[in-house]
């Protein structure tokens, strides 16, 4: 089965891609990460294309990384795996993306709604990053996003705890452009990327861009260290007992080593 759904005419110029793994709360697998690079790609490149919506369903956007696809891995296996790699790409689409969240938005997949240039939450949503409970921390953005969107002191609790946001909670923190009841996610997502479809697409594209230069200065900077922190948590027994007591779902006994 494939582990996203691509529809490029889905609505007049607007495409939808549906991530498409619900018995795993659409947890963010390298398969599903690659596909979902190659399709943007080619919307991409597609002149009738002028916004995308990302979407996962009703119960979950993603739940974040696929842990059990992680658990075994070494520090220098998620190095060499380098799935960063994609991520880049997919941070270099030129077309806006817009994240249509309901559920469960965690981990990675706030990091991936993050990634996307605009976020629509249903009244369900909750955003987190709860990596720290599995010895581990955010690698896919999540240290330098999620500041950025909310600041400081309330990143460093959600990333520090894992405690979650509420669609609320991240729509006064500006981390979401609006929430709407959950029958709405999808039709309001749709509804913006129309809004922006009715404008110059060379306009958009050049507007975009600029918008990610005031972003973007030195968040390359701070990807790489994050980047190199995340792996660096894959040489500790923290990482492997964190991550075996959520497949054997129990709580986690973390020794600091
Ligand atoms: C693999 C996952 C998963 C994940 C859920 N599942 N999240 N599998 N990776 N991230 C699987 C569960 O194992 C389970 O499979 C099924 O999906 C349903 O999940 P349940 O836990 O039974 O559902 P529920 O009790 O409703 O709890 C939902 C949940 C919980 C609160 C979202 O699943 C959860 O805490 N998930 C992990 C969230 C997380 O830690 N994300 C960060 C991952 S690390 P079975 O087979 O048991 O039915 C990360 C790093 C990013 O994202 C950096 C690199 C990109």
């Amino acid at each position: 089965m494939d582990s996203i759904l691509v529809r490029p005419h889905f609505h007049p110029h607007i495409a939808l891609i549906q991530l498409n793994r619900p018995k795993e709360l659409n947890a963010l697998n390298l398969q599903l990460m690659a596909q979902l690079r190659d399709a943007l790609r080619q919307l991409d490149a597609d002149d009738a294309v002028r916004a995308i919506v990302i979407a996962g369903n009703e119960r979950a956007f993603a739940a974040g990384a696929d842990i059990k696809e992680m658990a075994n891995k070494s520090a220098i296996d998620m190095f060499l795996i380098d799935q960063f790699s994609t991520w880049d790409q997919i941070r270099k689409t030129k077309k806006p993306i817009i994240a249509a969240v309901s559920g469960f938005a965690l981990g990675g997949g706030c990091e991936l709604a993050m990634t996307c240039d605009m976020i629509i939450a249903s009244e369900t949503a909750v955003f987190g990053q709860p990596e720290i409970k599995l010895g581990i921390m955010p690698g896919a953005g999540g240290t330098q996003r999620l500041t950025r969107a909310i600041g400081k002191v309330k990143a460093m609790e959600m990333v520090l705890t894992g405690k979650y946001l509420t669609a609320r909670e991240a729509e006064q923190s500006g981390l979401v452009n609006k929430v709407v009841p959950v029958e709405l996610y999808l039709d309001e997502a749709i509804q913006l990327a129309s809004d922006i479809a009715a404008m110059s697409p060379v306009a958009v594209r050049l507007a975009k861009e600029s918008v990610n230069l005031a972003y973007d200065s030195l968040l390359n900077e701070g990807l790489h260290f994050e980047r190199k922190n995340f792996y660096l948590c894959f040489a500790s027994q923290d990482q492997l007992e964190g991550m075996a007591a959520f497949i054997e779902k129990r709580q986690p006994q973390f020794k600091g080593k």
